[in-house]
């Protein structure tokens, strides 16, 4: 496969975020159970995992499910929960070819058992990995993980091991679940399906992420959206409250 020429592969942003959101209109406008947007959504995966390998992304985060969703109906949570399931059994060979390495974030102590058993087998087998990144937020809040964050530093402030006074950004990032990654904040932040909201998603570390809204369902969003929404974010100017005089003289 050749690369799109539509970006340069030597500025492809480390860290990818992406808000999978779509599946369930997608599903409906075609008649169709909200359940087949999810199925048709994890071709989608597939085809964006192996974009962001192929071209040399470090970190791709993939907000599959958050911790407002367990509020949706028990049929359409337990369907997103089979798929996650079998996704993560069918993909553990081509992970292991292909040195990816699977991590996650959030409160996965919510899974079913089953679930969670397949998803600390598979972060097992893929440990050793060192090609891309592949880290699914599920079960995942940016709220709740400041939340874990805030009671941590304010248990060694307690227990007489920390001072007040060197609470710093570092620390905090620290705290998150997030800390461990290479690259802990999204260079590029993507939301498919037309909402232009977070929905709780990476609140601390999107705080300078270029964010790309688009209009394209989760099912749909493939190889050439994904380049585009790379070009895209290639034609920014990041300037982190600098001027764009001081940008450039660097
Ligand atoms: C995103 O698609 C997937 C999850 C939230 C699990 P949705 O299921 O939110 O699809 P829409 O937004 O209802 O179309
Ligand atoms: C955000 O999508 C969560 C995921 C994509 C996993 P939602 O569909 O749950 O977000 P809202 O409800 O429209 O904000
Ligand atoms: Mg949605």
């Amino acid at each position: 496969m050749t690369a799109p020429s539509k970006f340069d592969l030597e500025r492809v942003p480390r860290h990818i975020a992406i808000i999978m959101d779509g599946n369930g209109r997608w599903a409906q406008r075609r008649n169709r159970p909200r359940l087949y947007g999810h199925k048709v959504g994890v071709e989608t995966v597939q085809e964006i995992v192996e974009c962001a390998r192929e071209w040399g992304v470090k970190v791709l985060t993939l907000y599959a499910f958050s911790t407002e969703n367990w509020k949706r109906p028990e049929e359409e949570v337990g369907g997103l929960m089979s798929l996650l399931k079998a996704y993560l059994l069918s993909e553990l060979s081509k992970m292991l070819k292909n040195s990816i390495r699977l991590t996650c974030i959030g409160n996965i102590e919510k899974l079913p058992g089953d679930v969670r058993s397949v998803l600390q087998t598979t972060m097992a087998e893929t440990a050793g990995n060192e090609g891309l990144v592949l880290n699914l937020a599920l079960s995942y809040g940016g709220r709740l993980e400041l939340i874990q964050a805030v009671k941590k530093i304010a248990a060694r402030v307690q227990d007489n091991t920390l001072d007040i006074d060197d609470i710093d950004e570092e620390l905090i990032a620290d705290n998150l679940y997030t800390a461990s990654l290479p690259y802990p904040e999204p260079d590029l932040l993507i939301r498919t399906g037309g909402e232009a909201r977070l929905s709780n998603f990476l609140l601390w570390q999107a705080s300078y992420a270029e964010i790309c809204f688009t209009d394209i369902m989760w099912p749909e969003f493939r190889r050439d959206a994904f380049a585009s929404a790379i070009s895209d974010f290639q034609n920014r100017e990041r300037r982190y409250g600098k001027t764009s005089a001081q940008i450039k003289s660097r």
